[in-house]
């Protein structure tokens, strides 16, 4: 593929780095790729009304073209152009979850190319909070379609230098404004259907989706493997995801359980994916995650440790097993895609 000339914009703060965020707005109205900065990861920003514009993103990432793009606005209302149908439900989440870490799937306008749909009768609209991408969807003053800014199939960034990692050379700029808070991608719910469907979970939980929404079924993609092909009701679950290089086991059980095992597996490119807790007790090399008692610590380190497993050349990796409540299922969800659904009981064989 054509090398680009990737330029470095730091953005500390979206008042006092304005000339960068005017940068990063300009290269997205002109048709350019820019990575930006959101509270959940990284994401591969293009103007989403520009096929393509969208097409390169496909290009860049190199991600298959029936996966569809989230949109990226600043204001609820904003829907309105790009989206029918909308039930009140929009609102009522908007009320209590925008902006934030939520992405709400609604019935198309036709303005939405199908490259950026995917090529589906519906879109997928996010009001992120993070200060940065409002600063610069705000002064593009387009919409902006971004998926995670990784090469497809790799951990989603949720650093500057992750991006740099996947992107450098293939994308006109790259935004750095530091860590993202939450560190998993946004919650996605289905309104297009009779029922509101949640299709990947994530910061927003599903016992607070239906504090305002009632009832809302999960997908069983999302703690399960899809079964089937293509009829995937979003299609990004369908695809291997997360994939370090090494395979990786979850194990279920206590900290002790945990230590035990993976001990008993000691051997080259052996390496547990541990919690802080675990630490004293490993007698081989490990990555840590964040604490047991806190799965926000856990969203927040996951992809940056699994990427840090494939740095130091891991080949083997026993994970411990996060809580399956509140925003530990989005931790599953992500965990056990990276596992390709390989999950035991800690149990010793001796
Ligand atoms: O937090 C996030 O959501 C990040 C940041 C950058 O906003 N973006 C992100 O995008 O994670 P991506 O493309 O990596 O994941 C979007 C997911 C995919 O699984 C895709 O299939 C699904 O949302 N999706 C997008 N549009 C959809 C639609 N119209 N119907 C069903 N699923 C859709
Ligand atoms: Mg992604």
């Amino acid at each position: 593929m054509i090398m680009k000339e990737t330029k470095l914009l730091s953005v500390r703060d979206a008042e006092q780095d304005k000339k960068n965020i005017e940068t990063a707005a300009n290269l997205l109205r002109q048709g350019g790729l820019v990575a930006i900065p959101t509270e959940t990861v990284y994401g591969l920003g293009a103007n989403a009304l520009n096929p393509q514009a969208v097409e390169a993103i496909f290009t860049a990432k190199g991600r298959p073209q029936d996966n569809p793009l989230i949109i990226h606005i600043c204001q609820p209302e904003q829907a309105e152009q790009y989206a029918r149908e909308i039930p009140s439900a929009y609102y009522a989440l908007c009320r209590r979850f925008s902006p934030g870490p939520l992405t709400v799937i609604l019935k198309k306008k036709d303005i939405i190319p199908p490259e950026t749909s995917g090529g589906l009768d519906t879109v997928a609209i996010r009001i992120p909070s993070h200060p940065v991408a409002r600063a610069i969807i705000q002064a593009a003053g387009v919409p902006v379609a971004a998926p995670s800014a990784n090469l497809s199939g790799s951990p989603s960034p949720t650093t500057a230098q992750h991006c740099i990692h996947d992107l450098w050379g293939r994308v006109d700029a790259i935004v750095d404004a530091g860590e993202c808070s939450v560190g998993l991608e946004s919650t996605v719910i289905s309104l297009a259907g009779e029922r509101p469907i949640l299709l990947r979970p994530g910061a927003v939980t599903p016992e607070q989706l239906e504090e305002v929404l009632g009832p809302v079924e999960i997908h069983q993609a999302v703690t399960g493997q899809l079964e089937g092909d293509g009829k995937a009701a979003s299609p990004g679950m369908k695809y291997k995801h997360y994939s370090p290089k090494a395979k990786i086991t979850i194990l279920r059980g206590s900290s002790a359980q945990y230590t035990a095992y993976v001990n008993s597996r000691k051997g080259p490119g052996v390496y547990a994916l541990c919690f802080e807790e675990d630490i004293p007790n490993l007698l081989v090399p490990y990555v840590s995650w964040g604490s047991s008692g806190s799965e926000s610590s856990q969203a927040h380190r996951l992809f940056a440790a699994l990427r840090e497993l494939d740095q130091q050349g891991a080949q083997r990796v026993y994970a411990r097993c996060p809580e399956k409540s509140g925003i530990g299922l989005a931790v599953y969800n992500r965990l056990i895609r990276a596992a390709a659904f390989d999950e035991q009981e800690a149990k010793e064989t001796f």
